[in-house]
């Protein structure tokens, strides 16, 4: 079968190339983001490999189904940006790499809650140009502090486990307890009062869409830390911001999803004019660090997306169980 990728970058075809011999398969490798003006480039193909910010609205898989394309490949865990309504409709499978290396999205998650409570941005830039100055850059202890762990599976758990490293208590919130788990479950209101440190972990779905908003915000400590490795939308972006605009109120914000992230991430953007005024504001706060989700972005994590999709192409072509198709 031949595959095409959308929003491919030189560091996918590293990964890619090498199994596509190995599983007999024709990959082909398209720069644009896959949406409605581009779903045409699909024409050839049989399956079509998407990443988190192409667009695979009900136009688009529509379209995708008059292509005659037999299975549309994720290369990522999340799949909120697939109207699976329409996939479903159209008999079109869409297949997912879940749990890839959880490790490398809570390490980071972590990483940015270090970051952040201990200015080590800051730092970096003074010690770069010989400012050896260490005023205002005073952080916390981890240890004895509680950490909120919102949406407790692969990711979350690899966090849960982070955070006791450091000496914390944990206490987590998802709607399916796991009853496996050594973690304290506790309803959001008491989540969001009670921790130190806030890390999302969930999908980004209909309930969990500004799981952090004004209300949220208003219940949380002085001196909280958010962190958000899993999908921009669970933040409220206007509200954070208000709220960071007050001194002392947050302790620091790790984001490395947005919102508005579609057309921004993943691109050079450093001779425009920003006219994202949010994303804009949000990196004028001495304590909020922003980076483009490359929580995944580990050589572990590529390697096991790159075979687990191609396993997911192997299993569309030969019929076999689909076992990572979403449902
Ligand atoms: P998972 O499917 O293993 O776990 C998600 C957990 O969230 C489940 O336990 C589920 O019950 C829970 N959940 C679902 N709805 C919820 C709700 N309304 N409230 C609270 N919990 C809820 O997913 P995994 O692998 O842990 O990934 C989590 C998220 O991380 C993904 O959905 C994705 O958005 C994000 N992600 C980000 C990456 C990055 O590079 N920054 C890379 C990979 C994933």
């Amino acid at each position: 079968m031949k595959i095409v990728l959308f929003s491919t970058k030189p560091y996918d075809k590293i990964w890619f190339e090498p199994l596509s011999g190995q599983y007999g398969m024709e990959v082909k490798f398209l720069e644009p983001k896959l949406d409605e003006d581009t779903v045409f480039m699909a024409k050839g193909s049989e399956l079509v490999c998407a990443f988190v910010n192409d667009i695979l609205n009900d136009k688009v898989i529509a379209e995708l189904k008059r292509l005659e394309i037999k299975g549309i490949l994720m290369r990522c865990a999340g799949y909120n940006n697939v109207d699976l309504n329409a996939a479903f409709e159209y008999g079109i499978p869409v297949m997912r790499v879940p749990g890839y290396s959880p490790e490398a999205v809570a390490e980071f998650a972590m990483g940015l809650c270090l970051t952040v409570n201990r200015y080590i941005h800051k730092a970096y830039a003074r010690t770069r140009d010989f400012n050896m100055n260490i005023n205002g850059l005073m952080g916390r202890d981890l240890c004895n502090k509680t950490a909120g762990i919102i949406g407790t599976g692969r990711i979350g758990q690899a966090m849960i486990r982070i955070c006791k490293g450091f000496g914390m208590r944990v206490m987590a919130y998802d709607v399916y307890p796991n009853k496996n788990l050594d973690v304290e479950y506790v309803d959001l209101d008491t989540l969001f009062s009670k921790s130190d440190l806030i890390s999302l972990h969930c999908p980004l779905t209909q309930e969990t869409h500004y799981i952090i908003d004004e209300h949220a915000l208003s219940l949380m400590p002085k001196g909280v830390y958010i962190i958000n490795t899993s999908r921009g939308p669970l933040i409220k972006t206007s509200a954070l911001i208000q709220e960071l605009k007050v001194p002392g109120r947050i302790g620091g914000v790790g984001l490395d999803v947005y919102e508005e992230e579609g057309d921004l991430f993943y691109e050079d953007h450093s001779n425009e004019i920003m006219e994202d005024e949010q994303l804009a504001r949000l990196a004028s706060f001495p304590n909020v660090i922003i980076t483009s989700h490359q929580g995944y972005f580990t050589r572990e994590a590529m390697q096991a997306i790159a075979i687990e999709t191609m396993e997911n192409a192997y299993a569309i072509e030969h019929g076999t169980e689909l076992v990572n198709q979403v449902k």
